[in-house]
């Protein structure tokens, strides 16, 4: 495979063909990702939970992102790296800077940031500098407490046009990608119809612009009940290889997600 880039993204978006996302935290599992055809690695604040044993993102410092964001940096092949900017690690708009410089330097191609259109300063600030942002609207782990917990976001009309006049706003703020997690399948749809930059869902439903999962999930590895959006790809394969393999097929082709692993509007 060739460097995946922001073009490449923008070119599978025009031309209908499914991007493809996982996490990875070291240099292992990055390997195994890029090497078996993944477009996107995701170094996320998932981190907290399925590394460090953390019961929520909201401890994950800049320190941790950075740690495993070069671990990722040294086994990735060829994907583009989007790294998790910490809890409050863009409340300030300087601390942002500070904080999207050490990720970038660190490896990250892309930083994500979890929120809706308050962030568009800073989005427009990193853009103006050259660092290429992601967004993350509907569930937002960060501010799961605000939030009452893990929930399906934008299932009634205000909050669902909240969520397309923020969509709509941080690209043009200067945002370059968008991750939706937890969102109906109609509203996903909307948004990624609304957009010219590449969408990525996540319990979004199939007509995003891709898919990204957490590799443990997916691998089957994660202890206790999934959340109902994942699929544990090692059930029907027979190395992480296969089951990485068989992620990006079934997303290219259309068999992940499916009606069962997605949400709908009240
Ligand atoms: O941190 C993470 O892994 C994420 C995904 C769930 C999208 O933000």
């Amino acid at each position: 495979m060739t460097q995946t880039t922001l073009h490449t993204l923008a070119d599978l978006k025009q031309s209908g063909e499914k991007i493809t996302c996982l996490t990875a935290y070291d240099a292992t599992h990055a390997n195994l990702v890029s090497s078996n055809g993944i477009e996107v690695i995701l170094i996320g604040d998932s981190l907290g939970m399925v590394c460090q044993g953390l019961s929520s993102t909201v401890p994950v410092s800049i320190d941790d992102m950075v740690y495993h964001t070069r671990c990722v940096s040294r086994g990735n092949q060829d994907s583009l790296l989007m790294a998790d900017m910490p809890f409050m690690g863009c409340a300030i708009e300087e601390q942002a800077m500070v904080n999207a410089t050490t990720l970038m330097q660190a490896g990250a191609d892309v930083i994500k940031l979890e929120g809706g259109s308050w962030l568009c300063p800073i989005v427009k600030k990193l853009s103006e500098r050259g660092v290429p942002s992601c967004l993350h609207l509907g569930l937002t782990p960060q501010t799961v407490s605000m939030l009452s917990g893990y929930r399906v976001q934008g299932r009634d009309a205000a909050s669902a046009s909240r969520m397309i006049e923020d969509a709509c706003l941080l690209e043009q703020a200067g945002a370059n990608i968008l991750v939706l997690e937890c969102v109906p399948t109609q509203l996903a749809r909307d948004i990624t119809e609304a957009v010219n930059i590449p969408v990525i869902g996540i319990g979004a439903g199939p007509d995003t612009d891709g898919q990204v999962l957490v590799l443990y999930d997916m691998l089957g590895m994660t202890a206790g009940k999934s959340p109902r959006f994942v699929k544990n790809f090692m059930a029907e394969t027979a190395s992480p290889q296969a089951a990485v393999t068989a992620f990006v097929s079934d997303v290219k082709e259309g068999r992940f997600p499916e009606a069962e692993h997605g949400f709908y509007s009240v």
